[in-house]
Protein backbone atom coordinates (compact mmCIF):
# COMPACT_ATOMS: atom_id res chain seq x y z
CA UNK A 1 0.00 0.00 0.00
CA UNK A 2 1.62 3.46 -1.07
CA UNK A 3 2.45 5.87 2.42
CA UNK A 4 0.11 9.19 2.31
CA UNK A 5 2.11 12.03 3.16
CA UNK A 6 -0.28 15.04 4.12
CA UNK A 7 1.54 18.42 4.59
CA UNK A 8 -0.17 20.26 7.12
CA UNK A 9 0.98 24.10 7.63
CA UNK A 10 3.74 23.22 10.71
CA UNK A 11 3.84 19.21 9.90
CA UNK A 12 3.40 16.25 8.01
CA UNK A 13 1.07 13.75 8.65
CA UNK A 14 2.43 10.11 6.76
CA UNK A 15 -0.51 7.59 6.62
CA UNK A 16 -0.06 3.44 5.45
CA UNK A 17 1.00 0.41 5.88
CA UNK A 18 4.77 0.50 6.98
CA UNK A 19 5.06 4.05 7.39
CA UNK A 20 6.46 3.62 11.22
CA UNK A 21 10.08 2.46 8.96
CA UNK A 22 10.28 5.94 7.88
CA UNK A 23 10.38 7.08 12.05
CA UNK A 24 14.21 7.42 11.74
CA UNK A 25 14.89 9.47 8.95
CA UNK A 26 11.83 11.72 10.51
CA UNK A 27 13.41 11.91 13.68
CA UNK A 28 16.89 12.66 11.96
CA UNK A 29 15.00 15.34 9.90
CA UNK A 30 13.29 16.99 12.43
CA UNK A 31 15.17 16.40 15.36
CA UNK A 32 18.98 16.81 14.30
CA UNK A 33 20.22 17.42 17.83
CA UNK A 34 18.28 14.57 19.76
CA UNK A 35 20.69 12.39 21.62
CA UNK A 36 17.57 10.88 23.85
CA UNK A 37 14.28 9.53 23.57
CA UNK A 38 11.09 9.03 25.38
CA UNK A 39 8.58 7.22 24.47
CA UNK A 40 5.18 6.79 26.12
CA UNK A 41 3.81 3.41 25.12
CA UNK A 42 0.72 2.12 25.25
CA UNK A 43 0.63 -1.16 26.95
CA UNK A 44 -1.72 -2.96 24.32
CA UNK A 45 0.95 -2.43 21.36
CA UNK A 46 2.12 -5.47 19.93
CA UNK A 47 5.18 -6.60 21.05
CA UNK A 48 6.57 -6.61 17.04
CA UNK A 49 6.00 -3.05 16.45
CA UNK A 50 8.29 -2.10 19.86
CA UNK A 51 11.13 -4.52 18.12
CA UNK A 52 10.42 -2.33 14.94
CA UNK A 53 10.77 0.78 16.75
CA UNK A 54 13.84 -0.15 19.07
CA UNK A 55 15.70 -1.24 15.50
CA UNK A 56 14.42 2.02 13.79
CA UNK A 57 16.22 4.41 16.86
CA UNK A 58 19.11 2.36 17.80
CA UNK A 59 20.99 4.98 17.09
CA UNK A 60 19.59 7.29 20.23
CA UNK A 61 19.57 6.48 24.13
CA UNK A 62 16.08 4.66 24.42
CA UNK A 63 13.87 4.83 27.69
CA UNK A 64 10.33 3.21 27.48
CA UNK A 65 7.55 3.98 29.70
CA UNK A 66 4.83 1.46 29.54
CA UNK A 67 1.15 2.89 30.29
CA UNK A 68 -1.95 1.10 30.94
CA UNK A 69 -4.33 3.46 28.90
CA UNK A 70 -7.59 4.71 30.67
CA UNK A 71 -9.86 8.01 31.12
CA UNK A 72 -8.43 7.50 34.64
CA UNK A 73 -4.75 7.31 34.26
CA UNK A 74 -5.14 10.93 31.78
CA UNK A 75 -4.58 12.89 34.56
CA UNK A 76 -1.96 15.62 36.31
CA UNK A 77 -0.66 12.89 38.94
CA UNK A 78 0.13 10.67 36.11
CA UNK A 79 1.50 13.46 33.70
CA UNK A 80 3.76 15.23 36.34
CA UNK A 81 5.11 11.72 37.48
CA UNK A 82 6.40 11.23 33.93
CA UNK A 83 7.63 14.96 34.38
CA UNK A 84 10.08 13.72 37.14
CA UNK A 85 10.80 10.69 35.60
CA UNK A 86 12.21 13.01 31.97
CA UNK A 87 14.03 15.65 34.21
CA UNK A 88 15.38 13.02 36.65
CA UNK A 89 16.84 11.48 33.32
CA UNK A 90 17.81 15.03 32.35
CA UNK A 91 16.07 15.54 29.07
CA UNK A 92 16.66 18.47 27.20
CA UNK A 93 14.45 20.46 24.94
CA UNK A 94 16.94 19.01 21.74
CA UNK A 95 15.92 15.44 22.58
CA UNK A 96 12.52 14.05 21.79
CA UNK A 97 9.23 12.44 23.29
CA UNK A 98 7.07 9.90 21.17
CA UNK A 99 3.84 8.97 21.71
CA UNK A 100 2.89 4.95 20.77
CA UNK A 101 -0.86 4.85 21.62
CA UNK A 102 -4.52 5.65 21.33
CA UNK A 103 -5.91 9.36 22.00
CA UNK A 104 -5.16 9.14 25.49
CA UNK A 105 -1.57 8.69 25.57
CA UNK A 106 -1.65 11.07 22.61
CA UNK A 107 -3.18 13.70 24.76
CA UNK A 108 -1.29 13.06 27.52
CA UNK A 109 2.38 12.78 25.80
CA UNK A 110 1.59 15.71 24.23
CA UNK A 111 0.63 17.76 26.89
CA UNK A 112 4.23 16.08 29.07
CA UNK A 113 5.56 17.72 25.68
CA UNK A 114 4.47 21.18 25.66
CA UNK A 115 5.24 22.04 29.31
CA UNK A 116 8.75 19.88 29.49
CA UNK A 117 11.29 22.83 30.31
CA UNK A 118 8.79 25.01 28.10
CA UNK A 119 8.70 22.64 24.78
CA UNK A 120 10.39 19.52 23.91
CA UNK A 121 10.40 17.93 20.56
CA UNK A 122 7.01 15.57 19.82
CA UNK A 123 6.26 13.04 17.63
CA UNK A 124 3.02 11.31 17.73
CA UNK A 125 2.51 7.57 16.13
CA UNK A 126 -1.26 7.15 16.72
CA UNK A 127 -2.22 3.54 17.04
CA UNK A 128 -6.09 3.59 17.39
CA UNK A 129 -8.48 4.50 14.61
CA UNK A 130 -9.82 7.80 16.63
CA UNK A 131 -6.15 8.46 16.90
CA UNK A 132 -5.15 8.57 13.51
CA UNK A 133 -8.30 9.94 12.17
CA UNK A 134 -8.81 13.03 15.11
CA UNK A 135 -6.75 13.72 17.93
CA UNK A 136 -3.38 13.17 16.54
CA UNK A 137 -4.48 16.55 13.62
CA UNK A 138 -4.96 19.70 15.62
CA UNK A 139 -2.11 20.38 18.21
CA UNK A 140 -5.00 19.96 21.66
CA UNK A 141 -2.97 18.09 24.27
CA UNK A 142 -4.78 17.47 27.77
CA UNK A 143 -5.56 15.64 30.73
CA UNK A 144 -8.82 15.66 32.37
CA UNK A 145 -9.35 16.74 35.48
CA UNK A 146 -11.95 15.72 38.54
CA UNK A 147 -14.38 18.56 37.38
CA UNK A 148 -14.13 17.62 33.72
CA UNK A 149 -12.91 16.16 30.63
CA UNK A 150 -9.63 17.63 28.84
CA UNK A 151 -10.01 20.75 31.16
CA UNK A 152 -5.99 21.06 31.69
CA UNK A 153 -4.20 21.15 28.39
CA UNK A 154 -2.43 23.39 25.65
CA UNK A 155 -2.31 23.75 21.97
CA UNK A 156 1.16 22.05 20.63
CA UNK A 157 1.98 20.69 17.45
CA UNK A 158 3.69 17.55 16.64
CA UNK A 159 6.93 17.68 14.74
CA UNK A 160 5.55 14.83 12.77
CA UNK A 161 2.78 12.61 12.62
CA UNK A 162 3.35 9.14 11.26
CA UNK A 163 -0.20 6.44 11.35
CA UNK A 164 0.85 2.58 10.88
CA UNK A 165 -2.01 1.72 9.60
CA UNK A 166 -1.16 -1.92 10.40
CA UNK A 167 -0.67 -0.80 14.18
CA UNK A 168 -5.16 -1.05 13.84
CA UNK A 169 -5.06 -4.79 13.19
CA UNK A 170 -5.05 -5.48 17.19
CA UNK A 171 -7.80 -3.14 17.76
CA UNK A 172 -10.89 -4.65 19.33
CA UNK A 173 -14.51 -3.71 16.36
CA UNK A 174 -15.55 -1.71 19.65
CA UNK A 175 -12.70 0.40 19.23
CA UNK A 176 -12.69 0.42 15.41
CA UNK A 177 -16.26 2.03 15.80
CA UNK A 178 -15.22 4.57 18.01
CA UNK A 179 -12.68 5.61 15.20
CA UNK A 180 -15.03 5.27 12.79
CA UNK A 181 -17.38 7.60 15.24
CA UNK A 182 -15.02 10.90 14.31
CA UNK A 183 -14.89 10.20 10.53
CA UNK A 184 -18.65 10.06 10.59
CA UNK A 185 -18.33 13.23 12.28
CA UNK A 186 -16.15 14.70 9.97
CA UNK A 187 -18.29 13.98 7.27
CA UNK A 188 -21.39 15.29 8.57
CA UNK A 189 -20.34 18.55 9.62
CA UNK A 190 -18.18 19.01 6.33
CA UNK A 191 -18.94 17.14 3.69
CA UNK A 192 -21.87 15.64 2.01
CA UNK A 193 -20.19 13.68 -0.84
CA UNK A 194 -18.25 12.00 1.52
CA UNK A 195 -21.09 11.32 3.66
CA UNK A 196 -22.10 9.13 0.83
CA UNK A 197 -19.10 7.38 0.35
CA UNK A 198 -19.78 6.35 3.78
CA UNK A 199 -23.22 5.03 3.38
CA UNK A 200 -21.54 2.54 0.84
CA UNK A 201 -18.01 1.91 2.17
CA UNK A 202 -18.73 2.04 5.94
CA UNK A 203 -18.44 -1.89 5.80
CA UNK A 204 -15.16 -2.12 4.20
CA UNK A 205 -13.61 0.85 6.74
CA UNK A 206 -15.00 -1.71 10.11
CA UNK A 207 -13.41 -4.77 8.36
CA UNK A 208 -9.65 -2.47 8.12
CA UNK A 209 -9.97 -3.20 4.29
CA UNK A 210 -6.89 -1.21 3.02
CA UNK A 211 -7.43 1.08 0.17
CA UNK A 212 -10.98 2.48 1.73
CA UNK A 213 -9.42 2.50 5.24
CA UNK A 214 -6.46 4.54 4.19
CA UNK A 215 -8.82 6.96 1.81
CA UNK A 216 -11.07 7.54 5.08
CA UNK A 217 -8.28 8.51 7.26
CA UNK A 218 -6.32 10.83 4.68
CA UNK A 219 -10.16 12.40 4.00
CA UNK A 220 -10.77 12.92 7.68
CA UNK A 221 -7.69 14.14 8.59
CA UNK A 222 -7.67 16.78 5.99
CA UNK A 223 -11.39 17.99 7.06
CA UNK A 224 -9.95 17.96 10.40
CA UNK A 225 -6.74 19.92 8.85
CA UNK A 226 -8.96 22.38 7.17
CA UNK A 227 -10.94 23.63 10.39
CA UNK A 228 -8.03 23.51 12.73
CA UNK A 229 -5.38 25.49 10.65
CA UNK A 230 -7.92 28.25 10.22
CA UNK A 231 -8.60 28.82 13.87
CA UNK A 232 -5.57 27.04 15.80
CA UNK A 233 -6.61 28.14 19.28
CA UNK A 234 -10.56 27.61 18.96
CA UNK A 235 -12.03 30.83 18.60
CA UNK A 236 -14.47 29.86 16.76
CA UNK A 237 -14.92 27.83 13.34
CA UNK A 238 -12.68 25.06 15.42
CA UNK A 239 -15.87 24.93 17.95
CA UNK A 240 -17.87 22.99 14.98
CA UNK A 241 -15.61 19.74 15.26
CA UNK A 242 -17.14 19.86 18.93
CA UNK A 243 -20.57 18.67 16.99
CA UNK A 244 -22.32 15.99 19.55
CA UNK A 245 -19.20 16.23 21.97
CA UNK A 246 -21.62 18.61 24.79
CA UNK A 247 -23.21 15.73 25.22
CA UNK A 248 -20.79 13.06 24.58
CA UNK A 249 -18.42 14.53 27.34
CA UNK A 250 -21.26 14.89 30.10
CA UNK A 251 -22.39 11.13 29.39
CA UNK A 252 -18.57 10.62 29.43
CA UNK A 253 -18.59 11.89 33.40
CA UNK A 254 -21.95 10.42 33.96
CA UNK A 255 -19.99 6.98 33.09
CA UNK A 256 -17.06 8.25 34.84
CA UNK A 257 -15.06 7.68 32.29
CA UNK A 258 -14.92 4.21 32.79
CA UNK A 259 -15.47 1.89 29.79
CA UNK A 260 -19.56 1.03 29.87
CA UNK A 261 -18.84 4.20 27.50
CA UNK A 262 -16.11 4.97 25.35
CA UNK A 263 -15.16 8.20 24.15
CA UNK A 264 -16.41 7.24 20.52
CA UNK A 265 -19.33 5.85 21.58
CA UNK A 266 -20.28 8.70 23.65
CA UNK A 267 -19.39 11.20 20.28
CA UNK A 268 -22.11 8.53 18.43
CA UNK A 269 -24.74 8.94 21.31
CA UNK A 270 -23.88 12.71 21.27
CA UNK A 271 -23.89 13.40 17.60
CA UNK A 272 -27.47 11.54 17.62
CA UNK A 273 -28.96 13.92 20.37
CA UNK A 274 -27.88 16.80 19.01
CA UNK A 275 -29.13 16.28 15.62
CA UNK A 276 -32.44 15.46 17.08
CA UNK A 277 -32.60 18.52 19.02
CA UNK A 278 -31.90 19.90 15.61
CA UNK A 279 -34.86 18.80 13.67
CA UNK A 280 -36.79 19.50 17.07
CA UNK A 281 -35.56 23.50 16.67
CA UNK A 282 -36.57 22.89 12.59
CA UNK A 283 -32.70 23.48 11.55
CA UNK A 284 -32.74 20.09 9.72
CA UNK A 285 -35.14 18.25 8.22
CA UNK A 286 -36.87 15.21 9.00
CA UNK A 287 -34.92 13.22 6.09
CA UNK A 288 -31.78 14.56 7.77
CA UNK A 289 -32.48 13.24 10.24
CA UNK A 290 -33.87 9.83 8.72
CA UNK A 291 -30.72 9.44 6.60
CA UNK A 292 -28.18 9.41 9.33
CA UNK A 293 -30.23 7.23 12.21
CA UNK A 294 -30.60 4.79 8.85
CA UNK A 295 -26.69 4.68 8.77
CA UNK A 296 -27.05 4.38 12.65
CA UNK A 297 -28.91 1.39 12.22
CA UNK A 298 -27.40 -0.23 9.09
CA UNK A 299 -24.17 -0.42 10.40
CA UNK A 300 -25.64 -1.47 13.92
CA UNK A 301 -23.56 1.67 15.34
CA UNK A 302 -25.07 1.63 18.91
CA UNK A 303 -26.61 -1.56 19.00
CA UNK A 304 -25.21 -2.17 22.50
CA UNK A 305 -25.41 1.28 23.90
CA UNK A 306 -29.25 2.01 23.60
CA UNK A 307 -29.82 2.35 27.74
CA UNK A 308 -27.21 5.77 27.08
CA UNK A 309 -29.80 6.58 24.50
CA UNK A 310 -32.43 6.85 27.35
CA UNK A 311 -34.44 10.10 28.87
CA UNK A 312 -33.19 9.10 32.20
CA UNK A 313 -29.30 8.76 31.49
CA UNK A 314 -29.31 11.66 29.42
CA UNK A 315 -30.73 13.65 32.05
CA UNK A 316 -28.55 12.91 34.70
CA UNK A 317 -25.13 13.65 32.92
CA UNK A 318 -26.81 17.17 31.52
CA UNK A 319 -25.63 18.64 34.94
CA UNK A 320 -22.05 17.62 34.14
CA UNK A 321 -21.92 20.03 31.25
CA UNK A 322 -21.78 23.01 33.83
CA UNK A 323 -17.94 22.70 33.22
CA UNK A 324 -17.52 22.27 30.04
CA UNK A 325 -14.77 24.22 28.15
CA UNK A 326 -17.75 24.91 25.49
CA UNK A 327 -19.71 26.91 28.31
CA UNK A 328 -20.23 30.92 27.93
CA UNK A 329 -21.63 32.31 31.15
CA UNK A 330 -24.75 30.15 32.46
CA UNK A 331 -24.76 28.91 29.25
CA UNK A 332 -24.17 26.04 27.10
CA UNK A 333 -23.10 26.59 23.66
CA UNK A 334 -24.37 23.98 21.18
CA UNK A 335 -23.09 23.54 17.61
CA UNK A 336 -26.18 22.03 15.89
CA UNK A 337 -27.07 20.75 11.94
CA UNK A 338 -28.62 22.00 9.17
CA UNK A 339 -28.26 19.63 6.62
CA UNK A 340 -25.61 17.13 6.44
CA UNK A 341 -22.21 18.62 5.59
CA UNK A 342 -23.45 21.95 7.50
CA UNK A 343 -23.46 23.14 10.50
CA UNK A 344 -24.96 25.87 12.92
CA UNK A 345 -22.33 28.56 13.54
CA UNK A 346 -20.36 28.57 16.87
CA UNK A 347 -22.36 30.48 19.47
CA UNK A 348 -25.29 31.08 17.62
CA UNK A 349 -27.21 28.19 20.05
CA UNK A 350 -26.63 28.32 23.72
CA UNK A 351 -29.28 27.23 26.25
CA UNK A 352 -29.30 27.31 29.98
CA UNK A 353 -28.99 23.78 31.88
CA UNK A 354 -32.45 24.35 32.85
CA UNK A 355 -33.81 24.59 28.60
CA UNK A 356 -31.22 21.72 28.00
CA UNK A 357 -33.53 19.50 30.63
CA UNK A 358 -36.67 20.63 29.09
CA UNK A 359 -35.67 19.74 25.10
CA UNK A 360 -34.73 16.25 26.50
CA UNK A 361 -38.18 15.54 28.27
CA UNK A 362 -39.76 16.76 25.40
CA UNK A 363 -37.58 14.90 23.16
CA UNK A 364 -37.04 11.13 24.11
N1 LIG B 1 -6.62 16.03 21.05
C1 LIG B 1 -7.71 15.94 20.34
O1 LIG B 1 -7.96 16.74 19.43
C2 LIG B 1 -8.67 14.81 20.60
C3 LIG B 1 -9.69 14.54 19.67
C4 LIG B 1 -10.51 13.44 19.90
C5 LIG B 1 -10.34 12.67 21.03
N2 LIG B 1 -9.36 12.98 21.91
C6 LIG B 1 -9.14 12.15 23.10
O2 LIG B 1 -8.74 10.86 22.68
C7 LIG B 1 -9.09 9.93 23.71
C8 LIG B 1 -9.68 8.69 23.12
O3 LIG B 1 -8.75 8.11 22.25
P1 LIG B 1 -8.81 6.57 21.86
O4 LIG B 1 -10.18 6.23 21.47
O5 LIG B 1 -7.71 6.32 20.92
O6 LIG B 1 -8.62 5.86 23.27
P2 LIG B 1 -7.42 5.06 23.95
O7 LIG B 1 -6.16 5.78 23.81
O8 LIG B 1 -7.85 4.71 25.32
O9 LIG B 1 -7.39 3.70 23.13
C9 LIG B 1 -8.51 2.86 23.13
C10 LIG B 1 -8.16 1.43 23.60
O10 LIG B 1 -7.37 0.81 22.60
C11 LIG B 1 -6.16 0.27 23.19
N3 LIG B 1 -5.16 0.31 22.12
C12 LIG B 1 -4.48 1.39 21.66
N4 LIG B 1 -3.78 1.06 20.57
C13 LIG B 1 -3.99 -0.27 20.35
C14 LIG B 1 -3.55 -1.19 19.35
N5 LIG B 1 -2.80 -0.80 18.32
N6 LIG B 1 -3.95 -2.46 19.45
C15 LIG B 1 -4.78 -2.87 20.46
N7 LIG B 1 -5.25 -2.04 21.40
C16 LIG B 1 -4.86 -0.75 21.34
C17 LIG B 1 -5.94 1.13 24.41
O11 LIG B 1 -5.18 0.46 25.38
C18 LIG B 1 -7.36 1.37 24.89
O12 LIG B 1 -7.81 0.25 25.61
C19 LIG B 1 -10.01 10.66 24.66
O13 LIG B 1 -9.35 10.93 25.85
C20 LIG B 1 -10.35 11.94 23.93
O14 LIG B 1 -10.60 13.01 24.81
C21 LIG B 1 -8.53 14.02 21.71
Amino acid sequence: MKINRLKAKDYSVIIGKNSMNSLASEVKNHCPKCKKIAVIVDKKIPKKFLIKLRKNLKKYKLFIFFISSSEKIKNLDKANLLVNKLLKLNFNRSDLIIALGGGIIGDMTSFIASIFKRGINFINLPSTLLSQVDSCIGGKTGVNSKYGKNLIGSFYNPKVVISETELLKSLPKREIICGYAEILKHAIINDKKFFNFLKKNTKNIILLENKILKESILKSCKIKLNFTEKDFKEKNLRMKLNFGHTFAHALEIRNKYSNKLNHGEAVLIGMLIAIRISKFKNLCSAKTLYEIENLYRKFSLIKNLRKHLSKNEILKSIKFMKNDKKKDDEKISFILLNNIGKTTAPGKFKYKVSQVENLVKRLF
